[in-house]
């Protein structure tokens, strides 16, 4: 595996790649890397002749107030790892490299990014990472780029942008992984000690009894998003947002009928979290 610093560096080992006709997947990522990315690259690695990973801790899709100096970042260990998993190239920027000076361009996705996330950490947290994104494509012109689905609303966010810019790139969603006890990975699950790890699986045994109860037919919003907030509130957890969203646009779903994006963000110790599910409803009217 290639350690990569400088875009002319990078594009030139993908433009050698290509003479041999091989598929290019990209796995974007700002490291910290557990088994959800280590997913994405396998996904990556079964379907292409080049595997590149970019890690970069994209400095513009951090609120002020957020974690960006305490983000967790260890190149070596995730070099290690990246190489276990047959990567060919791991691109590695400096901040300078990707935002010159004078930098001064900036994707906003309309609509999709006012809602959920978008209004819990502010507008500029997608137009970080729809910026970021852009550019990585960009840069690496992929095939295929991998996302994980745990952020559900950053795929939809990246599928828009590609379809409105015409990027020639298709993006694959890989399921959530998740922990023994059900907690989705995610790089901040560091910040958590041993109380609030315990506190923390609320997230997901919440989502859980709500998709039981959409199973058992149960469609109301306001009970199928209750069912979250009463395990959450068991746990002492008080949500930034539980709701239940259109899979496509993320307009506000009243009654479930066929599938809708059932998704939570929440303050736990000392990590913020999401997680979601997609829910199915028992018997759908439209016949899905
Ligand atoms: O999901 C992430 O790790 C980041 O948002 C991404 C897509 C790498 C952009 O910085």
């Amino acid at each position: 595996m290639r350690i990569i610093r400088t875009i002319p560096e990078l594009r030139a080992a993908v433009a050698e790649s290509r003479k041999t006709g091989a598929s290019v997947g990209l796995v974007p990522t700002m490291g910290a890397f557990h088994e959800g990315h280590l997913s994405l690259m396998r996904a990556a690695r079964k379907a292409n002749g080049l595997v590149v990973v970019s890690l970069f801790v994209n400095p513009t899709q951090f609120g002020a107030n957020e974690d960006l100096g305490s983000y967790p970042r260890d190149e070596e260990r995730d070099a290690a790892m990246a190489e276990a998993e047959g990567v060919d190239l791991l691109f590695a920027p400096d901040a300078s490299e990707i935002y010159p000076e004078g930098f001064a361009t900036s994707i906003h996705v309309s609509g999709l990014t006012d809602v959920l996330d978008g209004a819990s950490r502010g507008a500029l947290h997608f137009d970080g990472v729809a910026t970021v994104v852009t550019k990585l494509l960009n840069i690496v012109t992929p095939d295929v780029a991998y996302f994980g689905q745990k952020d559900a609303q950053q795929v939809l966010v990246v599928r828009r942008l590609v379809r409105d810019l015409n990027l020639d790139v298709r993006i694959e969603a890989c399921p959530i992984v998740r922990e023994s006890d059900g907690l989705a990975m995610s790089s901040r699950n560091v910040y958590l000690d041993a109380d609030a790890r315990r506190q923390a699986t609320a997230l997901n045994r919440g989502l859980d009894d709500a998709a039981a109860l959409a199973a058992s037919g149960v469609r109301d919003a306001a009970t199928l998003t209750g069912a979250v907030r009463r395990m959450l509130a068991h746990a002492d957890i008080e949500p930034e947002y539980v709701e239940l969203r259109d899979l496509d646009d993320l307009s506000p779903v009243t009654e479930l009928d066929g599938e809708a994006l059932l998704a939570v963000a929440a303050r736990v110790g000392a990590a913020r979290l999401i997680d979601n599910h997609i829910l199915r409803s028992a018997d759908p009217r439209g016949g899905a």
